[in-house]
């Protein structure tokens, strides 16, 4: 069955509304992607290379019977995309190697049954400095600043102010180039979950509605600029990123995280 085919009602901003069913369908997939992405914590050292990373990502993923929905998804050729320092999103594993502080998003997306798990966690190599560290903590708070806004009757705009009042609170920004999405048995549909914004405005969110928050968040200005490879997108004054990213679902008061970690290591500080 693919998404046109789905049972279930659409919104009139195009949201599609799931059932329970569906739920632990989309849990499935998102404790595969949430296993995997534990697996990475003991992987990420100074000396290895990302081509290393998305290699062991890969076999994970296979092992798992699953399939990576990035590898072939507009020509992208990994199951992971890793973004180092300054790269803010859609880094492309590579040869370079890893050095002692480096910082790095790993952003694994699978598809188990037909349903889409898309997460991401910052990890660092070796010893991160203060700065960088503070960045971390405050991109990750900002994420679940941006999850207890979730719960029927908020709007998405409350999400986005959430997140974007907790990020400049504390002197840092919300990158606007890119954005979280809603999934489910597609890889990117409607609506666009933007990480900043106006409480009250935006679609109401309903009970059954399945989306991602991610926000990037940089030390410097927001601006991002994509590389010739057309993937990478870097900050444009060079000032260091970072990214966390859940999938959840709208419940009758909350949300339920379908990427949480079976083994509590979401966050790599602690
Ligand atoms: N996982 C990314 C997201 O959060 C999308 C990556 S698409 C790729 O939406 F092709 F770059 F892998
Ligand atoms: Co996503
Ligand atoms: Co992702």
């Amino acid at each position: 069955m693919d998404d046109k085919t789905h049972k279930g009602r659409i919104t009139k901003q195009g949201i599609r509304i799931y059932d329970e069913a569906d739920f632990a369908g989309m849990a499935k997939a998102g404790e595969l992607a949430a296993q995997i992405l534990d697996s990475m914590v003991d992987l990420v050292k100074p000396g290895t290379t990302t081509e290393a990373l998305d290699a062991a990502i890969t076999k994970m993923v296979n092992d798992a019977g699953s399939t990576s929905a990035t590898i072939g998804y507009k020509g992208y050729q990994h199951a992971s995309c890793i973004s180092v320092n300054h790269v803010v999103c859609h880094g492309i594993p590579g040869p370079k190697l890893l050095k002692d502080g480096d910082i790095l998003n790993i952003d694994v997306t699978v598809i188990v049954d037909g349903w889409f798990g898309d997460t991401s966690r910052m990890y660092v190599a070796g010893k991160p400095n203060r700065k960088a560290e503070r960045l971390i903590q405050v991109t990750h708070d900002a994420l679940f600043e941006g999850i207890m806004a979730v719960k029927p009757g908020n709007t998405f705009g409350d999400i986005g102010h959430a997140i974007q009042k907790y990020v400049e609170g504390h002197r840092m920004s919300v990158v606007r180039d890119f954005c979280g999405h809603g999934l489910g048995r597609v890889f990117h549909a409607p609506p666009n979950v933007l990480h900043y914004g106006r409480p009250g405005t935006g679609s109401i969110l309903e009970e059954g509605m399945f989306f991602t928050i991610e926000p990037m968040v940089n030390l410097g200005r927001p601006e991002t600029k994509v590389l010739a490879d057309d993937w990478t997108a870097v900050t444009r004054d060079k000032s260091l990123s970072a990214q966390f990213e859940h999938s959840i679902g709208v419940t009758a008061d909350g949300c339920q995280i379908f990427t949480l970690s079976p083994n509590g290591k979401f966050h790599p500080t602690y």
